[in-house]
């Protein structure tokens, strides 16, 4: 299988220390960090409660990084202009938490940000089918959301499989780059079998800041996703 490139680490801010979350910030990007993973709980679409727009805009001169900002609210539309007045680059949203899916990613792409779509476990990927044109990352959702520190949904890895089938046609049909992005109990030893079944972007909370040494965490990741393209998925 070709594997599209490029690969990136999306830590998860969910597992850093939310009474440092700047320095945090900067540490993970110095530690090799691509992206930075930005999960928003509303208390409502799940059961518990993160950060806002405020709290992106104050990390925001923190790094230059690409803040990838993941919803879990509902309803989705008022919150996605002030995120990306709040310096969000990326911002995924549940299909099921909006009443008009192609509105919303439209709402986002209009804001200047790259838009996607995230599956639940037991979410279809047919929600993808009349809006690829519209979708930037389509993010797979490898545990069910609220929470960090949940295992891994094995059954997940079919999912990316399917999910990459469906990418590869349409940039094979002339379609513009989707990122595929995993997430949920992503760890050095099951990132290379994510890689393998075709994910190119991995988040991770507690693997990374659960760990006292960040760029020990990364540096093991990358060399375990260039195994993953090693093995046949
Ligand atoms: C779960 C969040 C995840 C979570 C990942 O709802 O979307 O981003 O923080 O954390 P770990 O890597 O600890 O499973
Ligand atoms: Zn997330």
């Amino acid at each position: 299988m070709p594997f599209s490139k490029p690969t990136r680490i999306a830590p998860s801010l969910l597992a850093a220390d939310f009474a440092r979350l700047g320095e945090e910030v900067k540490n993970v990007v110095d530690a090799g960090a691509d992206w930075i993973h930005f999960d928003v709980m509303d208390n409502h679409y799940v059961p518990n409660l993160t950060m806002g727009p405020m709290v992106c805009e104050a990390l925001r001169p923190h790094t230059k990084a690409p803040i990838d900002v993941h919803l879990m609210v509902e309803p989705v539309d008022a919150i996605i202009p002030q995120f990306a007045e709040a310096g969000a680059d990326i911002i995924t949203f549940h299909p099921e938490a909006t009443r008009h899916v192609d509105r919303t990613l439209s709402l986002i792409k209009e804001h200047g940000c790259l838009a996607g779509l995230v599956f639940n476990p037991a979410t279809p990927l047919d929600w993808l089918n009349y809006v690829m044109d519209k979708v930037d990352v389509v993010l797979l959702m490898s545990v069910n959301p609220g929470f960090g520190g949940q295992k891994f949904i094995p059954g997940t890895l079919d999912k990316v499989r399917q999910a990459r089938a469906k990418i590869d046609a349409w940039v094979a049909a002339g379609g513009h780059p989707i990122a595929l992005e995993v997430d949920g109990g992503i760890k050095v030893d099951n990132i290379a079998a994510i890689r393998a079944a075709g994910a190119d972007t991995f988040v991770a909370g507690s693997a990374i800041f659960g760990h006292p040494d960040y760029k020990a965490v990364i540096d093991a990741m990358r060399v375990e996703i260039i195994k993953g393209e090693s093995i046949s998925a």
